[in-house]
């Protein structure tokens, strides 16, 4: 990926940076750099991710997926790190593949009545997938898929793939039954994990080529070095840190392709549980384009100074020609694509933020495919974890998100958690 911030500079942005500042700034980048090169050397917790494309060995997986790879429709169950980065994945390659892949990470019973009533079973496979093993929505929407599976008289265990660490019920139910299993990698939190098995699964029933995944991701690796103005990933994630503290503290993420719509919530994950800790953090938002410039917009342009807007732009797309009508006012149209108007949209809009003064970035992408996308799941990873450098937090924990977790399994008797007691304290108040 290549990433331009020429209109978060101070000169033309307000708030911005000024080129002097982030020079300064550049000296805690290189120590930064040096603290993630010695974590990933050390194999350490977090930074372990940023090894995954050397790690994470195709062949493993594409074999554990044998069993199910004439799958019409891949139900993949899992939450969080364990369904963004897959789910990233196969939606926007989706228009490559014949599997129709679809994510039950809510517990909304309507909704997953409504992905198992009137669907064929036999051509369906299961992918779960829990780091912990222990998740309450995870486990709960596997065993509810299994049971349908059975009431259809479609025996499940020919038909699931798990993912999951080395112990946990999780790991239990997938020995007992003898299931296709692959492990998360250690040192792997899960919202770094879509380059190993938690996010290649997906891709590889969907056929997509795990390889030059993790090629791209392998190249974006390549261009990590002590300097942010030779490194993408870290141009951004120290752009987006030095913003914040002049009072960009929303970060609106806005690919413009429709495929990268799920890339927007993935981010806004990493975004948001990885850096939002001691009171700090940006706050990220999730926009597509052109959608959004039809609602949000306004606000990005004219509403208070307090956001970043970062604009993905997905080089060429697969085209479709507008057709000639032979009326005047439409001959603009027609003189162009849909990916002319597209693109025009995208230049208008960052155009219209920069005389306004608002900071903006611009992520490019060549083309919406394998290599692009672990390019830009690699380097956004990367400038995260610059960015959790930066604040000085801990990236890689998650502490709000277990709270909630165990009171939620507490208040439903899954086990003694004082969380859950605060969660009943408050309720009796009411
Ligand atoms: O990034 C994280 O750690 C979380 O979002 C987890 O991925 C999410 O809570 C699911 O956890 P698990 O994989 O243990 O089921």
């Amino acid at each position: 990926m290549n990433v331009d911030i020429g209109n978060a500079l101070a000169s033309v942005a307000s708030p911005g940076v000024s080129r002097e500042s982030l020079e300064r700034l550049n000296d805690q980048v290189g120590d930064a750099h040096e603290r993630i090169e010695q974590g990933m050397a050390d194999a350490e917790h977090g930074y372990e991710a940023l090894n995954l494309p050397q790690r994470t060995d195709p062949s493993e997986i594409r074999e554990a997926v044998e069993p199910v790879a004439d799958a019409e429709t891949l139900l993949t169950i899992g939450i969080g790190g364990s369904a963004l980065g897959a789910a990233t994945i196969t939606d926007a390659l989706a228009a490559e593949s014949d599997t129709e892949a679809i994510y039950l990470d809510n517990v909304d019973p309507v909704w997953i009545s409504q992905h198992l009533e009137n669907r064929s079973l036999e051509n369906t496979a299961i992918n779960v997938v829990s780091r912990s093993g222990t998740t309450a929505e995870t486990l709960a929407n596997f065993l509810v898929v299994r049971d349908a599976f059975e009431s259809a008289d479609v025996d499940w265990t020919e038909r699931t793939i798990v993912t999951t660490g080395e112990s946990g019920p999780l790991r239990n139910l997938s020995d007992r039954h003898d299931l296709p299993s692959l492990r998360v990698p250690d040192g792997v939190p899960g919202r770094f994990s879509a380059l190993s098995a938690v996010g290649l699964v997906a891709a590889a029933v969907c056929g997509h080529d795990l390889e030059a995944l993790l090629d791209g991701a392998a190249a974006e690796a390549e261009t990590l070095s002590g300097s942010l103005f030779e490194c993408p990933a870290y141009a951004y994630g120290a752009t987006t840190y030095a913003l914040d503290q002049r009072g960009a503290g929303i970060n609106a993420m806005v690919p413009y392709a429709e495929s990268l719509e799920t890339y927007a919530e993935w981010f806004a994950q990493l975004w948001a549980e990885s850096l939002g800790k001691d009171d700090l953090g940006q706050t990220p938002v999730r926009a597509l384009g052109v959608t959004d410039q039809h609602s949000q917009l306004q606000l990005y342009r004219a509403g208070p100074r307090d956001k970043l807007v970062t604009f993905v732009s997905p080089g060429d797309l697969a085209d479709r020609p507008i057709p000639d009508t032979g009326v005047d006012e439409l001959a603009y149209l027609s003189d162009a694509t849909l990916a002319d108007l597209l693109e025009a949209e995208f230049e208008a809009t960052e155009a219209s933020l920069a005389a306004a003064g608002r900071p903006n970035v611009r992520v490019e992408l060549d083309g919406v495919d394998e290599y692009e996308l672990g390019g830009l799941l690699y380097g956004m990873e990367a400038a995260c974890v610059l960015a959790g450098e930066l604040y000085a937090v801990n990236t890689f924990e998650q502490p709000a998100v277990e709270w909630a977790k165990k009171a939620t399994r507490g208040l439903l008797g899954g086990g003694d958690f004082e969380e859950a007691d605060a969660v009943a304290e408050k309720t009796e108040l009411r």
